[in-house]
Parts: C-alpha cells; sequence; structure tokens
C-alpha cells in the first residue's frame, strides 16, 4: 500500500513538471485517465488485485512465567503458516494488572494490541465499553470452523454480550483441591476431605507430624492476597451457601454462610495456624504453587495449570499429588469458581483480518490440544476432551469433568471489577483481624450496592 502511494505521487509530481511544457487539454486527460487508474488499483489492492502486505498483530498476553516459551512457540508456529508477524506484548500474572494494562490503550482507542487475552471475569466491562470487535461475522464466513464445537454455557455466559458474540475461550478454569496422596497415607488418613472440618483434622494431624523434621510446614495454602483470586478463594470456601446473591443493585454478601467461610478462612491462619501468616498479604496463584510444590503443604486449592508444574522433571512432588473437587461444609454443596482467559480483537485495531486469523489459530484443535498436552491447562473447546491422547495424559479431565461443567461464575456485569476491589479490601480486613467477619460483610455490602445504584442495578 505504501509504495503503491509513493508510485502514484512519484506519478502526479512527473505529469506536474511536464503539464507546462505539454498542450494543456491533452496532459489533463492523460493525467487524469492514469490517475483514477492507479486510484482503482489503490482500493483493490487491499482484498487481492495486488498481494496486500500483512500487517503486524500486536497480541497481549500474560501468565507464569513458564507460559511465555509456550506463546512464543505458538506465534512462531503462527508466523511460519501465514508469513503474518505477531508481537507478544508480555504481560504479568496478576489479572487486575492484566486488565489495567489493557483499560489504558483501549480506552484511548489505540491500534494496538490488537489480540488480547481477558479473564472472564471482567469481559463484560470491555464489551460494554464497545471495545471488542464482534465475531459473529468470523463465524458467518466459516472463518473459525464451528462454533458448536465450543461449550455452550461458556459461549452464552461469557462471550456472548448484548446479543453478539465478542470473544472465545481460549481455556477454561475450575478450582481444585491439590493434595498429597503419600502423606495421607503416610499418617492412614485415607481419601481426600469432602469437607472443610475434614480438611482441618487431616491438616492438623499431618502438620504436626511433617513440622518435626520440616518446621516451615504448612498443611493448607490458598490464595488469600487481596486481589481477583481472593474473590475466586472465598466463593469456594462458601459453596453453596454462600457467595454473591441478589441480583444487580441488590447485591447481597451479607450472609450468614459468606460470615461462616470468612471466619473459618481467618481461622486457618489466626488460629490453627495451618495456612501461612503471608497468606493474606502475598499469597497468589505462583506463590501457593511454589510453596507447595516445594513439598511444604499438604493442600493447595489452585487452578488447573498447577498440574504440569507439579508433574514435571525435577519436581520435588513429581507423582506424588492428586486432585480432588474443593471440599464444602455440607457434602455435596461443592463449588468450583469458574474462571479462564478469552481471546477478543480490539474494535480499534488496524490490523482485524490479520487478527481474526491469529483467534482462529489460537482456539484451534490443534493448538488447543497442545495447550492441554502441554501445559494441562483446559481446552476452551469441548471436542478436544475427547481426544484419546489429552485423556491419557490428563485422566483427571474425565473425572473432573462435572466440576468443570458446573463452574460457578462471578456476576456478570461491566461494573463487577468495582464491586470485586471493595470485597477484596474488605474480606482482607477480616483475614488480617482488623475487622470481625460480620462488620467486614457488611460494610462491604453497603458500597456494593452503592456502586450497583450507581450504575442503575443492572
Ligand atoms: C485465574 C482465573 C481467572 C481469575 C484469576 C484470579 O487466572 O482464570 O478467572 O480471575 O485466576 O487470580
Amino acid at each position: 500500500m505504501d509504495l503503491a502511494r509513493f508510485v502514484l505521487f512519484l506519478f502526479s509530481s512527473y505529469l506536474d513538471t511536464n503539464f507546462r511544457k505539454s498542450k494543456q487539454g491533452d496532459a489533463i486527460k492523460a493525467r487524469n485517465a492514469l490517475l483514477a487508474l492507479l486510484a482503482a488499483w489503490l482500493t483493490i489492492a487491499p482484498t487481492g488485485g495486488v498481494a496486500a502486505e500483512a500487517k503486524t498483530v500486536t497480541f497481549a498476553v500474560g501468565g507464569a512465567s513458564a507460559d511465555f516459551d509456550f506463546w512464543e512457540e505458538l506465534v512462531r508456529e503462527f508466523e511460519a503458516g501465514t508469513g503474518i508477524d505477531v508481537e507478544l506484548l508480555r504481560q504479568p500474572m496478576d489479572t487486575g494488572l492484566r486488565r489495567q494494562s489493557l483499560v489504558v490503550p483501549l480506552s484511548a482507542r489505540k491500534s494496538d494490541p490488537d489480540v488480547f487475552l481477558m479473564d472472564v471475569a471482567w469481559i463484560a466491562q470491555f464489551a460494554a465499553s464497545r471495545w471488542l470487535e464482534p465475531l459473529d461475522p468470523t463465524f458467518a464466513k466459516g472463518g473459525c470452523g464451528d462454533r458448536d464445537a465450543f461449550f455452550p454455557r461458556i459461549l452464552t455466559l461469557a462471550d456472548t454480550y448484548g446479543g453478539e458474540l465478542i470473544a472465545l475461550p481460549v481455556f477454561v478454569d475450575g478450582g481444585l483441591l491439590y493434595y498429597r496422596s503419600d502423606l495421607l497415607q503416610k499418617y492412614g488418613l485415607g481419601g481426600p476431605p469432602r469437607t472443610w472440618d475434614e480438611l482441618l483434622r487431616q491438616a492438623k494431624k499431618v502438620q504436626e507430624g511433617e513440622r518435626r523434621a520440616t518446621p516451615g510446614f504448612f498443611a493448607f495454602v490458598w490464595q488469600g492476597a487481596q486481589y481477583e483470586g481472593l474473590i475466586c478463594s472465598f466463593l469456594e470456601f462458601a459453596g453453596r451457601d454462600g457467595g454473591f446473591t441478589g441480583k444487580g443493585g441488590d447485591v447481597a454478601v451479607d450472609t450468614p454462610g459468606n460470615r461462616k467461610a470468612l471466619a473459618f478462612m481467618r481461622d486457618l491462619i489466626l488460629r490453627h495456624g495451618i495456612s501461612p501468616p503471608n497468606t493474606y498479604t502475598e499469597m497468589k496463584e505462583e506463590e501457593a504453587r511454589l510453596f507447595f510444590q516445594g513439598g511444604d503443604a499438604l493442600f493447595e486449592r489452585n487452578w488447573p495449570y498447577a498440574w504440569a508444574l507439579h508433574e514435571a522433571q525435577g519436581s520435588p512432588v513429581r507423582g506424588k499429588t492428586a486432585i480432588a473437587p474443593v471440599p464444602s461444609f455440607t457434602p455435596g454443596r461443592s463449588v468450583s469458581t469458574l474462571g479462564g482467559w478469552h481471546a477478543g480483537i480490539s474494535r480499534t485495531s488496524d490490523a482485524k483480518p490479520e487478527s481474526v486469523r491469529l483467534l482462529c489459530f489460537l482456539t484451534s484443535y490443534e493448538v488447543q490440544k497442545k495447550l492441554a498436552l502441554r501445559l494441562g491447562w483446559n481446552p476452551g473447546r469441548r471436542d478436544v476432551y475427547e481426544d484419546p491422547d489429552v485423556l491419557a495424559r490428563m485422566p483427571h479431565f474425565r473425572a473432573l469433568r462435572p466440576v468443570f461443567e458446573n463452574a460457578r461464575p462471578r456476576p456478570i456485569l461491566p461494573y463487577y471489577t468495582q464491586l470485586s476491589e471493595i470485597l477484596q479490601r474488605h474480606l482482607s480486613a477480616a483475614l488480617s483481624g482488623r475487622s470481625s467477619p460480620g462488620e467486614a460483610l457488611a460494610a462491604a455490602q453497603k458500597e456494593m450496592r452503592a456502586v450497583a445504584s450507581r450504575y442503575g442495578g443492572r
């Protein structure tokens, strides 16, 4: 395109210079005809008349440090197959920081990044801000293949906004309980706990025994720092008897089930001492994973990504861990929070056709299979769960399928992140003992309702 414009410019200047030397009428006719020809060429060039130069796609992605080798490799594979260059924009692991670093360019209507991964928790905000390119036309043209290959519940819940498809799931997350099967056996404890009380009993026994040789042993690590992960843990501690109840402006969190859950979380740290004191100051996904992987914990609450890392060559817990659903206070009332990351295209991208190709590549069967085999992540496509190679490598995909299929979403509201930030602050105050669970939840609810009513409660 740029070359074409340059040629047009040179040609036009040439005619201008010669205009004075020639017969006026002929020169004007010749010049107009040639300019029209070139203009027509410029118009058709990008759609195929002459090969258009593919634009570079800027792809923003974050995660644990080990993930980047994988993204890097995928991107190089895409470039080799398509001739489209991709610039990888590295983001941190923390979902809040990742959101912030996207909000700035998107709200300023910048042309980059073109493609990015979004946490399921904040897709609604991006969609309501009209930052996301609708994807229905892509499917209508057969772009990303078969829409039925994706989980319909996830597409409806997370990827559709105002009747438009605006994102596609790259991987889905559900909270899980990792445990050391060797330690449960060593202490004659049988299977993993189904209830929080049982977890507490097992934790106390194992911790007491292990502390003799390992003074830094803490039986249970989970995400308790003040960030989005704390909300995910809290919803799981509360199970089906708690969580966000009420809709929109009526959002209710100060409930008996939630008070019980929050008191239990605090007691794990401050009373029973089975979760480390830095739980509420530092514990995010990677802190919990590394602690458990170092061999210093019995239980860990984390997302599926931790599995492959625990099982990696050289990991001290390799071959000693197993996965179970998160416990609940009453058997059968367990909840796994629905997490996951979805790819979207910026409405102000200057490389939309190239971005669509990258999006379709990321959600293709081959890439999703690789993501499951290499990283142990749960694919966003349901057809990959039937793949024999995937099932052989990840037997828990079959066993825990109901956990993932029924995982509970956080409220899907454009102002959810504001509600979450309020709740995080108050939960953290209760975990550190600065306020009681009742005070914390009552104060959170008041502030959350004020935010919701500012948005009209919807
Ligand atoms: C994971 C989940 C995401 C969640 C975040 C919290 O990345 O996929 O949904 O919000 O953890 O830390």
